[in-house]
């Protein structure tokens, strides 16, 4: 596969399990900072999204690498990340949900998104990313990295004070079997990088743990630019209906 690597110089890279507070703490670094922000999570939930539309299984491996090609590799300004098609809520959606994690083991699958992720931050210089594999695999020379962590105990009950309706010990059953699903794949599976800093929030506030953040990134010579000269843009979901 072809570098296509952008700059790593400016890229904040945050990775972790489902609901270790990657999402929340992400977009508040962005504001703080002035930062670009990207989920990465993002383009895997499209291909799982377009293949349950057109009724790809999941073994077609042909048909879904031939789908990346179409949406991701056709995509040379990243623009299929703002698309109106791939609403937070389509998204997010159960089928989906369960069906990614399967997209997200295919190694084309994550060569095209990986390809996808470093167009965007060529275009988005200036950015935090938060995802499974950033700092590992798709930007390993990040000037920053952060890995969250909590117990799937505490991760549990923060989905479950988000959504009231949610059954405690089947969310838990969820994110113990995304966990694993996450941790075991071939290719890039999630692991704190060897120089991330890593957070284990269950018992930090939100507060607690952007600051940490925020006092690493200065550390390392990330500041908000002088005004006017930047503007934060986001391509993310709500934090009110995702990975918080
Ligand atoms: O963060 P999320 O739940 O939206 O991620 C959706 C899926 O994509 C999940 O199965 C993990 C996977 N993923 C990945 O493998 N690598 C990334 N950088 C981001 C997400």
């Amino acid at each position: 596969m072809p570098d296509t690597t952008p700059s790593a110089d400016w890229v904040i890279a945050v990775d972790g399990p489902v609901a270790a507070g990657k999402t929340t703490t992400s977009l508040a670094l962005a504001s703080a900072l002035g930062l670009n922000y990207l989920e990465s999570g993002k383009p895997y939930r499209i291909i799982a999204f377009e293949a349950l539309h057109r009724n790809l299984h999941i073994d077609e491996l042909h048909a879904i690498e031939s789908l990346c090609e179409d949406l991701l590799a056709a995509s040379d300004d990243a623009s299929v990340l703002a698309s109106d098609r791939y609403a937070p809520q389509a998204l997010r959606l159960r089928p989906i949900t369960a069906l990614v994690p399967l997209v997200a083991r295919i190694p084309g699958v994550r060569q095209h998104v990986t390809r996808l992720i470093h167009r965007w931050a060529a275009l988005h210089p200036r950015c935090i990313i938060e995802g499974r594999d950033i700092g590992t695999t798709v930007f390993p020379a990040a000037r920053v990295k952060f890995y969250l962590t909590a117990t799937p105990g505490v991760r549990a009950e923060r989905r479950v004070r988000q959504e009231p309706g949610l059954a405690y010990q089947a969310i838990l059953h969820d994110i113990m079997r995304r966990d694993y699903a996450d941790m075991t794949r071939a290719v890039a599976p999630l692991t704190p990088a060897d120089d991330a800093t890593e957070i284990d929030t269950s018992d930090l506030t939100i507060e607690q743990v952007v600051h940490r953040m925020t006092t690493m990134c200065r550390k390392r010579g990330i500041e908000q630019p002088a005004a006017g000269t930047e503007a934060p843009r986001q391509l993310a979901t709500p934090p009110s209906t995702q990975d918080t």
